[in-house]
């Protein structure tokens, strides 16, 4: 597992490596097969009500999340979301015994188990406490790192009052529906603020407790259609589905577009310019009733502009690759009275987001200012939670041509 990591390019320092190396992650998921623990594949460890709300993540995108963290020995590391332990006892093996971990967990029987495995793997000095991480763990603040492996609609202001000054917060943050793992570092200001220094895509279960976000995926129908908004806006969805039986006439695009566009590239670009963006998520089983911008067979969906009185929606010109990054043709199909006019918006953004490169989470750029500061205007767009303020931008020095 460890090779194929370092081969693909997610672990890319030694302290990291090391870490992996030392950890052995099947006594941190002792219920399944020891083999099994070393695919690189998240494991879901606990469910409620059929949602699985804790899991092992996927080692490549805990050495993704590792590698933005950038710890060194010596750091005092606090992480929300301890689940099985295991990233609690990589980041503890990279800090060393000068430095220190707290992990908490808003689930009692997980921090139970977290601790068994943590001994049964010989980690020392954890300290893991059954909490809400929305407020931290002010008992051991300040701290050089917080580190969410959990995802989170806000940047909660416990976490900027304990982190050290220059410290860094890593958190899987949602964007209008997109999620993106990105690690921000404390700057001193007038008006201090976190200035993001890496950006990923990522896919992690949601915060529970204090810090839950309004994001919602509403179903359209048993069938397995949903509609996701970022908010948690009025949506009329029998309007909705009866919208959705008589489509207009499709416009092909010249832009082709492939799997990964759903939430990063094209997904990600109109969760930044449109508050309207909203996708379409479909269940594997309705997949081949459905657009989807992932093959058939796979949960997927597709992205959306959607009005007072209709929608506009991208739909593959036929099905979409099997292959996850082949491109394939695409078109914008509107529905309702007010579809006319959104396709022409989402056929326009799209021309745009090719003719500026394609950009995607790696190259955004982000500065998060507490809601209560006034960002300096003209840095990007300004995306308002309840206690943040995301101001986001891709450079505009970048690639310009490749147009399809
Ligand atoms: C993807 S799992 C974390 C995986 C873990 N880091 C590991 O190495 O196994 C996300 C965890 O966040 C926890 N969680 C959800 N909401 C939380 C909250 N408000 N405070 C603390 N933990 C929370 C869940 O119970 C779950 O265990």
């Amino acid at each position: 597992m460890v090779s194929g990591l370092i081969a693909s390019g997610r672990i890319r320092t030694r302290g990291v490596e090391r870490a992996f190396r030392a950890v052995p992650r099947h006594l941190f998921l002792p219920e399944l097969p020891s083999e099994q623990a070393y695919q690189d594949e998240a494991v879901a460890t606990k469910w409620v009500d059929g949602v699985a709300v804790s899991s092992a993540s996927q080692p490549s995108m805990m050495a993704i999340m590792l590698e933005q963290l950038e710890l060194r020995p010596g750091h005092r590391v606090l992480e929300i979301g301890a689940g099985t332990g295991y990233n609690a006892a990589l980041m503890s093996e990279v800090v060393g015994p000068a430095g220190s971990v707290v992990a908490v967990d808003i689930d009692e029987d997980l921090v139970q188990s977290a601790g068994e495995h943590l001994a049964a793997a010989g980690v020392p000095g954890v300290t893991l406490a059954t909490r809400d991480g929305a407020l931290g763990y002010p008992e051991r603040a300040p701290y050089d790192r917080i580190v969410l492996t959990v995802g989170s609609w806000d940047i909660q202001p416990a976490w900027w009052r304990q982190l050290a000054p220059g410290g860094r917060l890593l958190l899987p943050l949602s964007v209008r529906g997109s999620q993106l793992s990105v690690a921000l570092d404390l700057m001193p200001g007038p008006p201090p603020y976190l200035r993001g220094i890496s950006v990923r895509s990522c896919a992690f279960v949601r915060l529970r407790g204090q810090g839950a976000g309004p994001e919602s995926s509403r179903p359209l129908d048993t069938d397995g259609l949903a509609v996701q908004t970022g908010d948690q806006r009025e949506l009329d969805t029998a309007g909705l589905r009866a919208l959705l039986r008589s489509p207009g006439d499709e416009r092909v695009s010249s832009v082709k577009l492939a799997a990964v566009d759903l939430w990063d590239g094209l997904g990600l670009w109109l969760a930044v310019r449109e508050p309207n963006v909203c996708r379409l998520l479909v269940s594997a089983a309705a997949s081949d009733r459905s657009p989807s911008l992932l093959p058939v067979g796979m949960d997927g969906g597709t992205v959306a502009l959607l009005g007072e009185r209709g929608l506009a929606v991208v739909v593959p010109c036929g099905h979409a690759s099997a292959e996850l990054d082949r491109r394939f043709p695409v078109a914008v199909r509107p529905y309702g009275p007010d579809g006319a006019g959104l396709a022409d918006r989402l056929g326009g953004l799209l021309g745009a987001w090719a003719a500026a490169g394609r950009p995607s989470a790696a190259e955004l750029r982000m500065r998060a200012y507490p809601s209560d500061t006034t960002p300096p205007p003209g840095a990007g767009s300004v995306l308002r939670k309840a206690h943040s303020q995301l101001v986001l931008d891709w450079p505009d020095n970048r690639v310009a041509p490749g147009l399809s």
